[in-house]
């Protein structure tokens, strides 16, 4: 069958393949599920994997299939299977577990191994290819009714697990109830956890560079939340008008920005960050006023990846609710379809080039 794949070390690799079709017996204990893939999308990650600065390919292949943002349906599941059944629209998690305790009892996105294993970016193959197979512990329901926003469900785990995690961490303070949120970037982790943070009863401001009315802004405005331009208001200038924020994430997949958030945060807040920066920058930083501001105002810096099957499950429902709050929005985020998987090179052009483009996907099959 055909697969998108990419070299993992040579820059610029990507290329289609033939790959031999995988069979759910192999999944032990009668526990497979086979999923005819219907769209995958991508995102920054496979453009720095295809850019040769991230992942690697499976021990003994050369190749990486690419692709961890799956939407399928399911066609035939092992005797043992219960959580889903043939004709179940599906995704399905990225990580898989390593050998650590937090592997262990399922929440693999917090492994503490170096070693990680990540489905179409790290030492396994992805899901741009026509069918896989998994393990039924992975493979999440979608519900018939939210099947329009399709490959929204992986991006969607990542920003609620990120922000759940900012929440666990705040119960240190016994009695957080945070009133203001920033959120930097708005791609698609910026706008979902946007619509989270709505959907959490925060004041939102959503920040980007251009200054609207433009589809981010449009998204942004329909969650409820504030547009704000950084070309026009820069993020001090923000915080000077409105108040330093009690939880900022950051998605702008820029260490620097990462950086220059800390100095936006209020006392007792929690600031996320949530982007892969591959590259090799550095830059200076006023280290004495971020270290004094950062102790007196018991301020907190927390790592977010990946998500484990309870964030999937918990942003499927976020998803919905945010249907029923504000309908049609979230669904503009899906801006680029390719069709079909021989199509590569133009999702890697759209991916690349196209700076409108806030997800593209590729439509891999028809139902
Ligand atoms: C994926 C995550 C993954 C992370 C690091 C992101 O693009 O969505 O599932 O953990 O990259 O590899
Ligand atoms: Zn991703």
């Amino acid at each position: 069958m055909k697969a998108i794949a990419v070299k993992p070390g040579t820059p610029n690799s990507v290329h289609l393949r033939d790959i031999p079709l995988p069979n759910f017996q192999d999944i032990p204990d009668g526990k497979g599920v086979r999923i005819k893939v219907l769209k995958v999308g991508v995102d920054a990650t496979d453009r720095e994997i295809n850019d040769a600065l991230y992942g690697n390919p499976p021990p003994g292949d050369d190749y990486l299939v690419l692709g961890h943002e799956c939407f399928g349906k399911v066609i035939d599941v092992g005797p043992n299977v219960r959580r889903v059944k043939p004709g179940d629209y599906v995704t399905a998690t990225v990580r898989r577990p390593g050998g650590s305790i937090y592997d262990r009892i399922g929440t693999y996105d917090m492994t503490s191994e170096e070693t990680y294993y990540e489905r179409g970016i790290n030492l396994l193959h992805g899901y741009l290819t026509e069918e896989f197979v998994d393990h039924e512990d992975y493979i999440v329901r979608v519900p018939e009714g939210l099947k329009h926003l399709h490959v929204l469900m992986e991006p969607m785990s990542c920003a609620a697990k990120a922000i759940q995690q900012a929440f666990e961490c705040q119960r240190r303070m016994r009695v957080w109830s945070p009133q203001r949120a920033f959120v930097l970037g708005a791609g698609q982790i910026g706008l979902l956890s946007t619509l989270i943070l709505k959907l959490r009863g925060l004041d939102v401001y959503t920040l980007a560079r251009a200054p609207g009315p433009h589809l981010k802004s449009e998204i942004v405005a329909g969650f409820e939340a504030n547009y704000v331009a950084t070309q026009e208001t820069s993020l001090t200038d923000l915080a000077a008008k409105v108040g330093k924020a009690d939880l900022i994430v950051d998605a702008t997949g820029s260490s620097q920005l990462a950086f220059e958030a800390m100095q936006a945060l209020g006392h007792n807040g929690a600031l996320v960050w949530t982007s892969i920066t591959g590259g090799q920058r550095k830059i200076e930083v006023p280290s004495d006023k971020i270290n004094i501001e950062w102790v007196l105002g018991n301020k907190l810096l927390l790592g977010s990846v990946n998500a484990n099957r309870e964030h999937f499950e918990l942003g499927i429902r976020d998803l919905a609710l945010g249907e029923v709050m504000y309908p049609g929005v979230t669904s503009r985020i899906l801006t680029s379809p390719v069709e079909g998987l021989d199509n590569y090179e133009e999702m890697m052009r759209l991916l690349v080039e196209d700076k409108d483009a806030l997800k593209v996907y590729v439509n891999v099959s028809e139902e």
